[in-house]
C-alpha cells in the first residue's frame, strides 16, 4: 500500500540541492535537463572539496555554490550540520548526492529523512561502497547497472527508488563500461528527480523499504505544462 509522497510538493518547481565531490557530470545532467524548466530548481550545490569541478559547473549555471572543507580539528558531524543549515536556508526540499564521496553523519541523514537521494554505479545490493565498477569487473559479472536510492544510515543500503541494468562489454574494457554506466546514470537520476518533483514517489505504508512510483503522474505533469487540463 502506498503512503504519503516522499516529498510534499510545497512549491512548483521543486527546490533541489546537490552535494558533489568531484567531476560533476551527474550535476551537469540535472542542470542541463531539469534546472529552470519548470519542474525543478537547483537552489544550491555544496561540496566537501573546494576544488571540485562540480562547483565550477554550478557557478557557470549561476547556481549558488559553496565548499565545506573540514576546519582544523572539526568533526564530520559539525561539517554536516553546516551543510544542512546551508541547504535548509535555501529551502531545498530534496537533496541529491551526485558523487558525494563522504559518509554523512546519522544526524544529517535523520534531518533529511526521505528527502535524500543517492546514485550508485551498480545494481545494489551488489557492489556497494567505493569503485563499484571495478568491483563488478573483478567479479566477472556480465551485467551491472545503476541504482538511485534513498539514503539511510548505512553505506548504499537505503530503499531503492529506481534501477537499470547495463551490460558489461565483452572486451571488459573499463573505459567503455564507465561511459555506458555514466550515460545511464544521467538518465536514471534525472528521471528519479522528476518523479519526486511530480509527487509520484511514495513509501509503502506497511514496509518502508518498498518505494512505489507512479509514472502516469509524469505524463499528467507534461500535459498540464503543455496547456492541457489535468486529468
Ligand atoms: C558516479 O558514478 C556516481 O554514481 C558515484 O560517483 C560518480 C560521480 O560522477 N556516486 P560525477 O561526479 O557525477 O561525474
Amino acid at each position: 500500500m502506498s503512503g504519503a509522497p516522499a516529498v510534499d510538493g510545497r512549491g512548483d518547481p521543486l527546490p533541489v540541492a546537490v552535494l558533489a565531490s568531484g567531476h560533476g557530470s551527474n550535476l551537469q545532467a540535472i542542470l542541463d535537463r531539469l534546472h529552470g524548466r519548470g519542474e525543478v530548481e537547483v537552489v544550491g550545490v555544496a561540496s566537501d572539496r573546494p576544488g571540485a569541478r562540480a562547483l565550477e559547473r554550478a557557478a557557470a549555471a549561476r547556481v549558488p555554490a559553496q565548499s565545506f572543507p573540514l576546519a582544523p580539528g572539526e568533526e564530520r558531524e559539525s561539517r554536516d550540520r553546516r551543510i544542512g543549515d546551508w541547504v535548509a536556508e535555501r529551502d531545498a526540499q530534496l537533496i541529491v548526492l551526485a558523487g558525494y564521496m563522504q559518509l554523512l553523519s546519522a544526524a544529517f541523514v535523520r534531518r533529511f529523512e526521505r528527502r535524500l537521494l543517492n546514485i550508485h554505479p551498480s545494481l545494489l545490493p551488489a557492489f556497494p561502497g567505493l569503485d563499484a565498477i571495478g568491483q563488478a569487473l573483478a567479479y566477472g559479472v556480465k551485467v551491472t547497472g545503476v541504482t538511485v536510492h534513498f539514503v539511510d544510515e548505512g553505506v548504499d543500503t537505503g530503499p531503492v527508488l529506481l534501477q537499470r541494468p547495463v551490460e558489461v562489454p565483452y572486451t571488459r574494457d573499463r573505459v567503455a563500461l564507465e561511459e555506458a554506466v555514466h550515460a545511464v546514470e544521467h538518465d536514471l537520476l534525472t528521471h528519479a528527480i522528476r518523479l519526486v518533483a511530480a509527487g509520484a514517489v511514495t513509501f509503502d505504508t506497511e514496509d518502508p523499504r518498498i518505494v512505489h512510483t507512479d509514472e502516469g503522474k509524469l505524463e499528467s505533469v507534461g500535459h498540464q505544462r503543455a496547456g492541457h487540463p489535468a486529468g
